[in-house]
């Protein structure tokens, strides 16, 4: 079958390395994709938002099966698109893509089907919203409400920081649309993890769970980004609390999303935080993470392509994917700057080198390469260098050999991804 895959990050390299060697692929497809993507399926430029270039695109080319990566087409409704073309696709229609679309969505979601989630309250102007975090105090949450590339956040220690996202947001719009509407949240306090099912519209899948860095800064410090780095398997959630999560978070919200009508297709993954009470939804996201997909797709060891199809045709039951026992960790190399602002075109060399190992493969994401075969940096998260090894510290010491045959003088990453579950080994 032809297959196009949506995207350009490090998780649709991923997801395109994965899907290539799938017997039922024949030809495969990316828009816009990227340098490293481009080793593995035809790149075509349209940009993953352009919704009726893609739809054209997949009928002219007579695509068999659509793989969206990012949220913004599947709020916009991708899906919805495509279904009406008769295209066969994996991802939520926009209306179930409102669990990632629109936080306030979520949490009175939640609400209505007792998913244990932090206490929130949602506000659209600044008065009332700074009245709130007074009578609340700090540490405190404020979040924009509609998307934000993951920077909408501001986990407020002191009064004085959440007055200030609160003013942000609400009165000087620092994230735009997506922040004219806030939700301000109780502070949870737990590990976090990432938990990833699949979801054939009723029946479940879970996926093995991993852990990812949020923070720019060594020892977990700075502000937040996409991702920095991400490791498989998350010591926290073992087979009990998987059982767990299933139960109290994944299950009602499958079943919930149905009986409202807007039932649920793709992957629901779900931030969580593990914290002295069980399983807490920090978020949900509607796709794939972002370097989660990296070291999800280096452990998998069954053809992806059937199960996402099953995701579609709603046979998720006749389903099983096999993983492997290793680890997995990935670490993203990103330009300098990141995640303020940083420049575009800087040379990397060595990438060859760096995945010489075959525990190694270097996941591109923001790159393109020049006429010369020069691979530059194009983005802020350029790279994803994921290792395998049989524990996580076997894993990161492979991932980082291969970083340190980068030669990226324009480009920098953390040294202690995985440091949680390393110090767990003992
Ligand atoms: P989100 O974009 O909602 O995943 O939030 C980004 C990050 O902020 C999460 O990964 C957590 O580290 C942190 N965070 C979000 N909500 C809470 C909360 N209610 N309590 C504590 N930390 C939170
Ligand atoms: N790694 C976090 C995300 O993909 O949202």
């Amino acid at each position: 079958m032809k297959i196009l895959v949506i995207g350009s990050g490090g998780r649709e390299h991923a997801l395109c390395w994965t899907i290539a060697i799938s017997p039922l692929c024949d030809a495969l497809y990316c828009a816009p994709g990227n340098a490293g993507i481009a080793e593995e399926a035809i790149c075509v430029a349209i940009a993953a938002t352009n919704i009726d270039g893609i739809v054209e695109f997949a009928r002219s080319k007579e695509i068999d099966f659509v793989v969206v990566g990012p949220e913004d087409p599947l709020v916009a409704g991708l899906v919805d698109r495509l279904d009406a073309a008769g295209i066969k696709s994996f991802g939520p229609n926009a209306a179930a893509a409102a669990l990632e679309g629109s936080k306030s969505f979520t949490k009175e979601f939640c609400q209505r089907h007792a998913i244990p989630t932090a206490a929130f309250q949602r506000f659209d102007s600044l008065e009332p919203a700074l009245t709130y975090i007074r009578q609340q105090g700090a540490p405190i949450v404020i979040k924009a409400d509609g998307l934000s590339a993951g920077k909408g956040v501001t986990v407020a220690l002191s009064l004085a920081e959440a007055e200030a996202a609160l003013v942000a947001a609400l009165r000087d719009g620092a994230f735009g649309a997506a922040g004219s509407q806030v939700v301000i949240e109780e502070f949870m306090i737990g590990e976090e993890a990432s938990f990833f099912a699949l979801v054939d519209g009723s029946h479940t899948m879970p996926l093995v769970a991993a852990q990812d860095h949020k923070q720019v800064g060594d020892g977990d410090i700075g502000p937040n980004t996409g991702g920095m780095g991400a490791y498989s398997p998350a010591a926290v959630i073992d087979e009990a609390m998987t059982a767990r999560v299933m139960k109290e978070i994944i299950t009602p919200t499958v079943e919930g999303m149905a009986a409202e009508g807007n039932p649920f297709k793709g992957v629901l993954y779900a931030g969580l935080m593990i914290t002295a009470k069980g399983p807490q939804l920090i978020e949900y996201n509607v796709r794939f993470g972002d370097p989660e997909c990296q070291v999800l797709m280096a452990r998998l060891k069954s053809d992806l392509v059937p199960a996402l199809i099953a995701c579609h045709d709603g046979q998720l039951a006749h389903v099983d994917l096999r993983w492997d026992d290793d680890a997995a960790i990935c670490v993203v190399m990103a330009t300098n700057g990141y995640p303020g602002s940083y420049p575009k075109g800087s040379p990397i060399s060595g990438l060859e080198n760096a995945s010489q190992d075959q525990a190694v493969t270097v996941f591109h994401a923001g790159t393109l390469r020049g006429l010369d075969g020069q691979v530059t940096a194009n983005g802020g998260r350029v790279l994803g260098v994921t290792a395998r090894g049989g524990d996580i510290r076997l894993a990161q010491k492979i991932a980082y050999q291969a970083i340190d045959r980068i030669e990226w003088p324009g480009g920098f990453c953390r040294r202690d991804i995985g440091w949680r579950a390393i110090d767990r080994l003992g």
